[in-house]
């Protein structure tokens, strides 16, 4: 166990953080909730500081310039249009209206996506639902409440800012969203009962997870009632008969994975050691006059190495980055391997399709492929798997490449039967910009359209909104 220091060190710090567990119910005198991260900067400015320190990580990564392959795995789904890599909190907003996935609304019943969209981006949203109630939340279309949501993820997503003990400085943590709640005692861990440490996860918990859109009003629900695996999650999704879209090639029924980090996290030996993810990425400093505080710089701990890996570990930092970036490579590898299958299974089932197959004849081979990308999107969209569970992600890898391999050995018989025993041909999808022309998308007016919003709705956005919180 030359890993760790000490466990009795471990379990000290584990320890000093666990204080007893608070209720998320509002406070009695239901004042209302203050969305603005600068308004308790005077407050708390350690706080505050380090939280604004999320706008350093401001680095635009394309994925799909990265990886051409997704273009086609998401094809006739947002994804496809873009799709960048996270960055800081701070940028939540303005990532999610500048994304090609929200569209360009020009009134608030238009565009592709519903209100849900906005649901892990700001502490406006757990203040609409305050104020509003779910449906009023929830009904319409992603536009209606844009002059609403216009504060980046912040102090009042974790905890209640309106309560004493944020006031004098000691807050407990809180869930701002009754779905969020709702999820946890579907997993028999209600919030209100879970240790300090088990909160110190799941406020992370409330957007690091999977979720879909449900109901009439679209609204948010995280698939746990069957449990948080990869199996579990996508049983319940087939006992539904849910998908997120069909897919524009192969016409399978298709689920898209938010990012269950959350949910790998668990798995891994991290969580399983009750290692949560505020030990890693909000870790506490001690200030030069000796007070300590919790860095809300929630950012890559190796940043920080000293406090936090090495508070448990006794290996150096290039030792440890050895061993995690060997794990990203392997990792990486076999997330390129299930797409290499899965993107020719889309195809070579198109081709069934246009050789005259039958709904019932693709059925099965349809259902492979919907598991084949549903498991390899559990494990790439759980962003960090490779540091936080590897051991999930290659396992659940293996099963994705499993379940394409079914669906081809399936394909190629029916192709046969059709009369087509020649390899089914690819087109280029070598580059980002390939792979969209392959699937005809017209992303010249995607552009022009999106930057017209930009211009134009999103300004008043900000004026109605900043006219609103100078009433507060
Ligand atoms: C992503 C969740 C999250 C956000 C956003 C967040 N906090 Fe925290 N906050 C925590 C956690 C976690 C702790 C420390 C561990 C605990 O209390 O269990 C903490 C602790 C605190 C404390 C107690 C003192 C300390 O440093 O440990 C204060 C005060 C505080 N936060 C203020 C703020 C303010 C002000 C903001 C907004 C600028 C904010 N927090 C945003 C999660 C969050
Ligand atoms: C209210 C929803 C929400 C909460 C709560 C939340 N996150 Fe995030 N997190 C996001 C979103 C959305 C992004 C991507 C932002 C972007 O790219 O615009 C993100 C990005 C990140 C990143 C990437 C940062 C970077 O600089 O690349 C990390 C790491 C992260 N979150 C960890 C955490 C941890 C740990 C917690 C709990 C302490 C947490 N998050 C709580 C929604 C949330
Ligand atoms: C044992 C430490 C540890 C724990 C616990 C941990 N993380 Fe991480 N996490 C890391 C490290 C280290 C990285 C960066 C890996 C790398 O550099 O390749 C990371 C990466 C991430 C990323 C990807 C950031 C990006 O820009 O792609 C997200 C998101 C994230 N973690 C969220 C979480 C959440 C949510 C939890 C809890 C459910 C959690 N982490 C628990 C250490 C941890
Ligand atoms: C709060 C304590 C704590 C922190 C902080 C922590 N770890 Fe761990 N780590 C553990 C525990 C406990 C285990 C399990 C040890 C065992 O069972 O042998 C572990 C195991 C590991 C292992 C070996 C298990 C495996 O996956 O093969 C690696 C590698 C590791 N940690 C890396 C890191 C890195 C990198 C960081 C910082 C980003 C980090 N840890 C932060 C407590 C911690």
């Amino acid at each position: 166990m030359h890993w760790i220091k000490s466990s009795a060190a471990a379990l000290a710090i584990v320890a000093s953080t666990v204080i007893s567990a608070t209720s998320v119910a509002a406070p009695e005198n239901k004042d209302l909730i203050d969305p603005r991260n600068d308004a308790y900067e005077q407050q708390h400015p350690d706080q505050y500081h380090s939280w604004k320190a999320t706008s350093e990580s401001n680095s635009l990564d394309d994925a799909l310039a990265d990886d051409p392959n997704m273009v086609i795995l998401w094809a006739g789904y947002g994804f496809a249009k873009d799709y960048n890599k996270a960055r800081g909190h701070f940028y939540a907003i303005d990532d999610v209206r500048q994304t090609l996935r929200t569209g360009a609304p020009t009134d608030e019943n238009s565009g592709p996506m519903p209100m849900a969209c906005w649901s892990c981006k700001s502490p406006d949203v757990g203040r609409t639902i305050d104020e509003r109630g779910e449906d009023g939340y929830f009904s319409g279309k992603w536009a209606r409440l844009g002059d609403q949501i216009v504060n980046p993820i912040g102090c009042a997503d974790c905890h209640d800012t309106r309560s004493d003990e944020f006031k004098n400085g000691e807050p407990a943590l809180a869930l701002a969203k009754p779905y969020v709640d709702r999820a946890f005692k579907a997993i028999d861990k209600p919030f209100e009962k879970q240790s300090r440490l088990d909160q110190q996860a799941s406020v992370c918990g409330q957007c690091h997870v999977e979720y879909y859109f449900t109901g009439e009003n679209k609204s948010v629900k995280f698939p746990w009632d069957m449990g948080t695996t990869v199996e579990d999650m996508e049983k319940y999704y087939d006992a539904l008969g849910f998908k997120d879209w069909t897919h524009k090639v192969s016409k399978a029924p298709m689920l898209k994975a938010q990012h269950p980090g959350y949910e790998t996290w668990r798995d891994g030996i991290h969580g399983k050691n009750k290692v949560v993810c505020v030990d890693c990425h909000m870790p506490k400093v001690t200030k030069e006059d000796g007070t300590v505080y919790t860095d809300h710089k929630v950012g890559n701990p190796f940043d920080r190495f000293e406090d936090t890996c090495a508070n448990c570990h006794t290996q150096t930092k290039d030792q440890m980055l050895e061993i995690v970036n060997t794990r990203k490579a392997q990792v990486l590898n076999m997330k390129l391997t299930a797409e290499k299958q899965i993107v020719a299974a889309h195809f070579e089932a198109g081709a069934a399709w246009d050789a005259g197959a039958t709904e019932e004849e693709m059925a099965d081979i349809l259902q492979d492929i919907r598991h084949a990308q549903w498991r390899w999107d559990y494990a790439i969209a759980s962003h960090g798997v490779h540091m936080h569970a590897p051991e999930v992600a290659l396992e659940v890898l293996g099963t994705s490449v499993d379940r394409a391999a079914d669906a081809r050995t399936k394909l190629i018989r029916l192709l046969a039967k059709k009369g087509i025993t020649d390899p089914v041909k690819l087109p280029d999808i070598s580059t980002k910009a390939k792979a969209q022309q392959a699937l005809g998308m017209d992303m010249e007016t995607m552009n022009a359209e999106k930057k017209h919003f930009l211009e134009t709705v999103v300004p008043e956005w900000n004026k109605k909104a900043e006219q609103r919180e100078a009433q507060y």
